[in-house]
C-alpha cells in the first residue's frame, strides 16, 4: 500500500478523536502484513493522565481483533512539521510492532518518514521475556465467531441522493457512480464483462432495528428482519443488483443502486459461479 494512501486512512481516523481538551486531533492507521488497515484517535479525559494517544488506540485494537504483524504506521496530526508519537507509543510501538515504517503526515500533505528504532534507539522490550507462552489457543475458542468484524471498504457510492428518504422512487432507472480506491482498481480486472454486478455495502446511517415488525416494503405486514431488505438490521449490510453501464479505471457507472451518497462499498461480486 502507497504511503499517501495509509495516512488517507489516518486522515479519516483523525475526524473521530475525542479531543476537547487538548482541541489537538490526531489519527493513527496501522498496516498488516495482510493489507488490511486498523485506524485509531487519540481519546482524552477529564482526569487528563487518562488520555491515550492515538497510536496505541490504533495498536490495542489491531491487537485485539488477532492481528500480530505490521508493516507500517501513518499518523496525521495539523501540524507543521508533522508531529511525531509521544515516547510512551514509541514503546508500544517497539513491543508490539517491532521495527515498522513510521510515516507522519499533517493536513497539508507535508509527510516525514522514519521506524520504529530511529524513534527510539537502544529500545527496552521482549526480548527480556521471550519464551513466555503466547495466548494462541484464545483464537480456537468456541465463541470466536461472536468477536465483531472488521473490514476496510473498498470505495464508496457517489449519486444526488443525500438521506434515505431522498432516494427517488423511480431508482431503478437512475445512475449512481461507484468509486473504487485506486489500491484496489486491478480487481476491477474483466468486470466490465459482465451485465449485472452484485454491490454489498455498509448502510452507514441506519441505527438500530427490530427483529419482528411490520414492513414498509412488505405491504405492511409482519416479517421477520431477516425475511425482508429493511435497512435496520443488526449489520446494517446491504446488497444490491444493478446493472453495470460503464468502468473508466477505478470508476464504475451503474443503474438502480438504492443507496445513498457517500455509502461505504464492502465488495463488488458476479453471480458467475
Ligand atoms: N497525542 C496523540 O494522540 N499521539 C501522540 O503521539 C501525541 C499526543 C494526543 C494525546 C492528547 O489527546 C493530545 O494529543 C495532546 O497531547
Amino acid at each position: 500500500m502507497k504511503k499517501e494512501t495509509l495516512l488517507s486512512y489516518a486522515r479519516a481516523a483523525r475526524l473521530k478523536a475525542y479531543a476537547p481538551y487538548s482541541k489537538f486531533l490526531v489519527g493513527a492507521a496501522l498496516l498488516t502484513d495482510e493489507n488490511f488497515v486498523i485506524t485509531g484517535s487519540n481519546t482524552e479525559n477529564a482526569s487528563y493522565g487518562m488520555t491515550v494517544c492515538a497510536e496505541r488506540i490504533a495498536i490495542f485494537t489491531a491487537i485485539h481483533a488477532g492481528w500480530r504483524n505490521f508493516m507500517s504506521l501513518a499518523v496525521v496530526t495539523d501540524s507543521s512539521p508533522p508531529s511525531s508519537p509521544c515516547g510512551a507509543c514509541r514503546q508500544v510501538i517497539w513491543e508490539l510492532c517491532g521495527n515498522i515504517e513510521v510515516v507522519m503526515g499533517n493536513l497539508a500533505g507535508e509527510m516525514v518518514t522514519t521506524s520504529s528504532l530511529e524513534m527510539l534507539p537502544k529500545p527496552f522490550g521482549a526480548a527480556d521475556w521471550q519464551g513466555n507462552p503466547v495466548t494462541g489457543e484464545m483464537l480456537q475458542a468456541e465463541d470466536i465467531w461472536r468477536l465483531p468484524v472488521t473490514s476496510n471498504p473498498l470505495g464508496y457510492v457517489l449519486n444526488d441522493y443525500p438521506a434515505p428518504q431522498q432516494i427517488p422512487e423511480n431508482y431503478k432507472e437512475l445512475l449512481s457512480k461507484i468509486v473504487i480506491d485506486p489500491e484496489f482498481e486491478d480487481g476491477l480486472y474483466r468486470l466490465d464483462e459482465e451485465e449485472k454486478i452484485i454491490v454489498i455495502s455498509y448502510l452507514h446511517q441506519a441505527k438500530g432495528y427490530t427483529l419482528k415488525d411490520k414492513r414498509s416494503g412488505r405491504g405492511n405486514e409482519v416479517y421477520g428482519v431477516f425475511a425482508c431488505r429493511a435497512p435496520l438490521r443488526p449489520n446494517a449490510l446491504a446488497q444490491s443488483v444493478v446493472e453495470l453501464v460503464d468502468i473508466k479505471k477505478n470508476i464504475l457507472t451503474v443503474k438502480g443502486l438504492d443507496l445513498i451518497n457517500g455509502t461505504p462499498v464492502l465488495d463488488l461480486k458476479t453471480d458467475y459461479r
